[in-house]
């Protein structure tokens, strides 16, 4: 397994772009599934999940290939319209398939996703909405399987805002009979984004980035031709970056309506940051202000860029309190950066983060994508070395991190093959 390898204390500078967006590619790329034909994706990332995502569909017998930034995705001839546990336990987004696969071919069977590092993650809302559409869903062997003749529109209100239920239930309306209407939506920018590609597609949506959704179904879709839209949380990664090393960083393609509440919090923590150069400029003070933030569903800061932050204000003046409210276990990154030299001390869904001077380099491992994340910009503060661990886990999420951040100045690379 690959390892990270980074020297701190360079405060990072210059200028980096953004890749195309993981979680907006994902169900895009799911939504293919509506139509027969090649659907056409351009500025994708090349990732762990999406690629597995690929061979889910190819699984299905869906024509998938990869041109430089373009993929193509022909969903003409979907043989089994199954998602394998072997597949699924590796990324759970791979749910988004179930929508799509009851609204073309009338049935589904998927692996039931299971837990996941940072929280138990059930789909019960993904399957009411699909059973209030006329699905008829049963739960055997660790699988959904899921039948309908033909989806039928119906009001559904979410117990609360679900990114994938949101967007698996859009996918599903589209080619239901009559009206749905959607509410208690997820507003995430992703969901905007599949709600475009699927009108692009032919389907009738509105309302979606708010928090009721209205979808008009229609007999059949055709294929999508799309640009995918900038990754916000990579976005916000890299201003994290500069922030934890005092820089003076450009992010090309960070679009600031994407990341409202993080801007707020790291304004709030002593950064500049303004629009420039068709992205955003941050200019980072050495030591970042102490501020508490509770993560929330969006336009609050979101729950992918927690990990992220706390790391910036283990060198905060003064002490930060951090609410999780979104996942039950998304605090793993903290006990190594405590390793790094950090003060931190949880309770509960709370953490309490007391700034330190300085960090200093260790080994540490990483858990789950946005932890190992936060464990990368530690070590570009923390003095001497850091190596972080089963980067496999970056690799799902982010494209080339290493370089996007050894082309702004910091001494990081990556070792291959390092133990485990
Ligand atoms: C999406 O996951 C993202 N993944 C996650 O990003 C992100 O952290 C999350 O939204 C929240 O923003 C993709 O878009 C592929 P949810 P999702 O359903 O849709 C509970 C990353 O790092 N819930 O909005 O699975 C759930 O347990 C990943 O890129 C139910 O109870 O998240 C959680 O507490 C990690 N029942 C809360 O809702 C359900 O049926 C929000 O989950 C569905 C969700």
């Amino acid at each position: 397994m690959d390892a990270i390898e980074i020297t701190g204390g360079r405060p990072l500078s210059g200028e980096v772009q953004v890749s195309g967006s993981k979680n907006a590619t994902l169900p895009q790329i799911a939504a293919a599934l509506l139509a027969p034909g090649r659907s056409t994706f351009r500025g994708v990332p090349d990732l762990a999940d999406i690629r597995t995502l690929g061979k889910l569909l190819g699984h299905m017998g869906a024509r998938v290939e990869r041109d430089g930034a373009t993929v193509y995705v022909d969903a003409d001839r979907v043989a089994n319209p199954e998602a394998p546990y072997e597949m699924v336990k590796t990324m759970r987004a791979s749910v988004l398939v179930l929508g799509p696969l009851v609204a073309r071919f009338g049935r589904a069977r998927v692996s039931l996703p299971g837990g996941c590092a940072i929280g138990a993650r059930p789909i019960d809302q993904h399957l009411k909405g699909l059973q209030l559409l006329g699905a008829k869903i049963d739960l055997a062997h660790g699988y959904v399987e899921a039948q309908a003749a033909r989806l039928r529109g119906a009001t559904i209100l979410f117990d609360l805002p679900t990114v994938t239920g949101t967007e698996n239930l859009m996918m599903a309306a589209a080619l239901a009979e009559g009206r749905t209407v959607l509410e208690n939506c997820a507003r995430e920018p992703e969901v905007a984004a599949l709600a475009d590609a699927l009108n692009a597609m032919g389907a009738r949506i509105q309302g979606a980035g708010s928090s009721v959704v209205t979808i008009d179904g229609v007999n059949s879709l055709r294929p999508m031709d799309i640009q995918v839209i900038p990754d916000r949380i990579e976005a916000g990664t890299l201003l994290a970056a500069a922030m934890i090393t005092g820089g003076d960083v450009v992010v090309r393609g960070a679009r600031p309506e994407d990341l409202d509440g993080a801007l707020a919090k790291m304004r709030e923590a002593g950064a500049r940051i303004s629009a420039e150069r068709g992205g955003l400029r941050i200019v980072a003070p050495e030591r970042p202000d102490a501020v508490d933030f509770i993560t929330a569903p969006f336009p609050g800061f979101p729950t992918d860029l927690q990990a992220q932050l706390m790391a910036c204000l283990t060198v905060a003046r003064g002490a930060s309190r951090v609410v999780e409210t979104v996942f039950e276990n998304r605090f793993m990154h903290v006990q190594e950066l405590v390793r790094m030299g950090a003060d931190i001390a949880v309770d509960g869904h709370t953490a309490v983060v007391r700034g330190v001077a300085r960090l200093s380099g260790a080994p540490v491992m990483a858990t789950d994508l946005r932890a190992s994340a936060s464990l990368v910009l530690a070590g570009l503060r923390a003095e001497g070395k850091t190596k972080v661990h089963r980067v496999y886990h970056l690799d799902r999420g982010y494209e080339s991190l290493e370089k996007k951040l050894a082309a702004l100045g910091a001494n990081v690379r990556r070792v291959k093959g390092a133990l485990a």
